[in-house]
This record gives C-alpha cells, structure tokens and sequence, in this order.
C-alpha cells in the first residue's frame, strides 16, 4: 500500500469531534514498513495529539526509530503542513534531508524536506557541554 493510501485510510478513523478537521499520517522505515496515526483530539483540548505523532509512536512501538519518508493529509484548501510540535517530533527520527509530502484529499501534494520544515532545529548536538549531551 503507498504512504498515500495509508494516510487516507487512517484519516477515516480520526476522532475529531471538536475541530471537525481529520488528519492522517503514514511513513514508511527504511526496513519498509509503514506505520500510520491519526489525530485523536480530546474535551480536554490541549491533551489531543496530532496524526503525526500516532503514526511516531506507532513506528517506536514496533521496535524501529527511523523516518525514511512521512505523508500528512487533510480536507485542506492547500497541502496540510505538519504542526510546529509535530515538525520537531519529525526531526527527531528524520535525516534533514527526509521527504515530507504535505497533501490535500481532493488530490494536490507538495513535498518538501525535513530540513525545509524545521530551518535551525535544536538538536543533540546544541546539548553538547552538559552530560547529557
Ligand atoms: N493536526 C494534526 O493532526 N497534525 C498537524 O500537523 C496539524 C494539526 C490536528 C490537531 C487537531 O486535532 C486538528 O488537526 C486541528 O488543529
């Protein structure tokens, strides 16, 4: 199945009560597999969580922690770009250089890159003179 497919399959089990805007996401690993989310929103608004986020904790809980391609798609006027929080959550399993194909349901898509996304992302490497860096 192409991320695409995925992505649409998923949106269709959105729980989006509140904002009525259901987003899938689908990426697929390096070994090939495609885990997807959707966006799961709550009375409590602050506590829903994004379809990006879904499909990364869908990918972790298999075992597997790279990102080699990603797709979101919504019923948007232009291809749905990935939240501020949801591109660092991106940053953290992606090369910079990762493809983030940002779609509409009514067919338009415009892919972009990890990097393009999230210029100057805070990273490991700015955590390198304390111990945990
Ligand atoms: N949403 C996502 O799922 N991903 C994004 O990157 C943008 C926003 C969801 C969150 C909320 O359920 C709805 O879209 C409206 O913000």
């Amino acid at each position: 199945m192409s991320l695409l497919q995925a992505a649409r399959a998923v949106r269709d089990n959105a729980y989006a009560p509140y904002s009525r805007f259901k987003v899938g996401a689908a990426l697929r690993t390096p070994s090939g597999a495609v885990f997807t989310g959707c966006n799961v929103e709550n009375v409590a608004y602050p506590e829903g969580t994004c379809a990006e986020a879904g499909a990364i904790a869908a990918m972790i809980a298999a075992g597997e922690t790279r990102i080699a391609e990603i797709l979101v798609i919504a019923d948007s006027p232009a291809p749905v770009p990935p939240c501020g929080g949801c591109r660092q959550k991106i940053a953290e399993f992606a090369a910079a250089d990762v493809t983030v194909t940002l779609c509409t349901t009514d067919g338009q898509s415009h892919a972009v890159t990890v990097a393009d996304l999230l210029p100057g992302s805070f990273s490991a490497a700015h955590m390198a003179k304390t111990n945990a860096g």
